[in-house]
């Protein structure tokens, strides 16, 4: 151990746990997605004042199409609601949208907004990326085919062609929930990042909590194979 704290810069997070935050309050489902885009909203506010240069949200898996049509619609109109109240804020606050996963898949009219936000927030200097439509497997097999046409596949050339290839290394991977599985998340990515998972569902988590992740992550004992 070196001795000296370290100083996270880019943070992902698997908001899980929407679903039971609900059911606990014998609300619907869309309930507790309109209450985690609360938690967002708040966690954003506070990634300047917590030293971050990258958050990357997981909102959307490349598997959650599997979910019935209703819960699928509830979250794409979160998306677009989402996306329109919050853009303003965004670009006052110098955050830079960046989107990982087949998001060109997504409505039309969704892809429009991304696209949109993405030139209008491109000066910001605190990067929020959020996966949509993410599915770590897919992102690896299209940047393999990507670097295959460009030349050698090499670990550089393929991470070059990950989404995320503009991104900051990843630092500390959160879960919320209580559920201690990666559900085909930043898998290259997260090679030797440091992982937590908390119990707090993901409605309920805060700044503080974010706080509190940084703190564990400051002690902790990174190696990265050496010794
Ligand atoms: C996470 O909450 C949100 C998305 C996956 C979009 P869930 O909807 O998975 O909530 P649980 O896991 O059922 O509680
Ligand atoms: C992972 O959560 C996806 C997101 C948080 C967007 P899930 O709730 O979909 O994962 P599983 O199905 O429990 O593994
Ligand atoms: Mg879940």
């Amino acid at each position: 151990m070196n001795g000296e704290s370290q100083r996270a810069r880019h943070v992902a997070i698997i908001m899980d746990g929407n679903g039971r935050w609900a059911k606990r309050k014998h609300l619907p489902r869309a309930m507790g997605h309109r209450q985690g885009v609360e938690a967002v909203r708040k966690l954003v506010r506070a990634c300047d004042g917590l030293g971050l240069d990258c958050l990357t949200l997981y909102a959307f898996s490349s598997e959650n199409w599997k979910r019935p049509e209703d819960e699928v619609d509830d979250l794409m109109d979160l998306m677009r609601k989402f996306i329109k109240s919050d853009l303003p804020e965004f670009i006052a606050n110098k955050v830079r949208l960046h989107i990982i996963g087949d998001w060109r898949g997504l409505a039309p009219d969704i892809v429009a907004m991304l696209e949109d936000a993405l030139e209008r927030t491109a000066g910001g200097t605190t990067t929020l990326a959020v996966a949509l439509n993410y599915g770590s497997q897919g992102e690896i097999v299209r940047a393999a085919r990507q670097a295959a046409a460009g030349g050698e596949i090499t670990e550089e050339s393929l991470a070059r062609h990950l989404d995320t290839a503009d991104l900051p290394p990843l630092d500390l991977l959160i879960r919320t929930s209580g559920e201690v599985r990666l559900s085909n998340f930043l898998l290259w990515q997260a090679a030797y990042a440091e992982m937590l998972f908390v119990d707090t569902l993901w409605p309920d988590f805060t700044p503080d909590h974010l706080q509190q992740a940084l703190d564990d992550f400051s002690g902790r004992e990174r190696r990265f194979g050496g010794r």
